[in-house]
């Protein structure tokens, strides 16, 4: 049977890039939006996805969002991500609290609620999109409030990864320097390539890694990111 992918930020940029490639690999699509207004859309090129309403604002509502579909999902993909690259900490505290409910504490309810289900199908993976902008080893480079959210969804999952059977893989990905809305005209990458590297890791086979932060070289070799 197929197996069923929860992708987040499935409208726009890898997101959707994302959720193209896994429809090619022959999984099932959850699309979740938090605007249901790119509903139509979506269904226009995925006429077999069901799309969702998911607002990474209120990691609190994700239970009640999520209930009706938590059990089908075999692969969930951690994609949204928002950057405040204007804020500094120290000026701003309501940007810091929404990189850390859109890129920590959603992901990690969103973990929280489908991970018993995958525990008990004895079968999981979970995609963190990160950045190399939350690596401590690269210096923690994102702007402000950015990276203290990405090194935070590191750490989750490297925390993760202990409590976690071994059929059930969690995993953390830098995508590079992608051409989207966050990332820019000027990235030299394709939302397609920055795709990639995450299908590799949702469609891992029970001997692939886990607790990983892994990252496409432009020579499409996979390298280990350095925490
Ligand atoms: N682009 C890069 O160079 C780059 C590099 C490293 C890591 N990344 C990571 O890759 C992931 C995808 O980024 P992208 O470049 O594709 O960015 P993007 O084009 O800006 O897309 C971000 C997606 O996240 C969704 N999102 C943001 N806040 C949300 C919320 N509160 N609730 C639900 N959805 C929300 C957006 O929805 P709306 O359309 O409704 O706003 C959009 O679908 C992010 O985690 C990002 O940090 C990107």
């Amino acid at each position: 049977m197929s197996k069923v992918a929860l992708v987040t930020g499935a409208n726009r940029g890898i997101g959707l890039a994302i959720s193209r490639q896994l429809s090619s690999e022959g999984l099932k699509l959850i699309l979740a939006v938090r605007d249901l207004k790119y509903k139509e859309e979506l269904l226009s090129e995925f006429p077999q996805a069901k799309i969702v309403k998911i607002d990474l604002n209120n990691p609190h509502s994700i239970e009640e969002e999520i209930s009706e579909f938590a059990s089908e999902v075999d692969v969930l993909i951690n994609n949204a991500g928002v950057l405040f690259s204007a804020d500094k900490l120290l000026e701003s505290s309501s940007t810091f609290y929404e990189s850390m409910q859109v890129m920590l504490e959603s992901p990690y309810e969103l973990i929280k609620k489908i991970a018993p289900y995958m525990i008990e199908k004895k079968f999981g993976r979970i995609v963190n999109v990160s950045s190399g902008w939350g690596s401590f080893g690269e210096s923690l480079g994102g702007p402000h409030a950015y990276g203290v959210a990405k090194a935070s969804l590191n750490a989750l999952t490297v925390a993760l990864n202990r409590e976690l059977p071994d059929n059930v893989k969690i995993n953390a990905m830098c995508p590079g320097w992608v051409k989207t809305r966050m990332g820019g005209e000027a990235a030299p990458r394709t939302p397609e390539f920055g795709a990639k590297m995450a299908i590799h890791l949702a469609t891992l086979d029970e001997n692939g890694p886990s607790g990983k932060f892994l990252r496409m070289s432009d020579e499409q070799e996979i390298v280990e990111v350095p925490w």
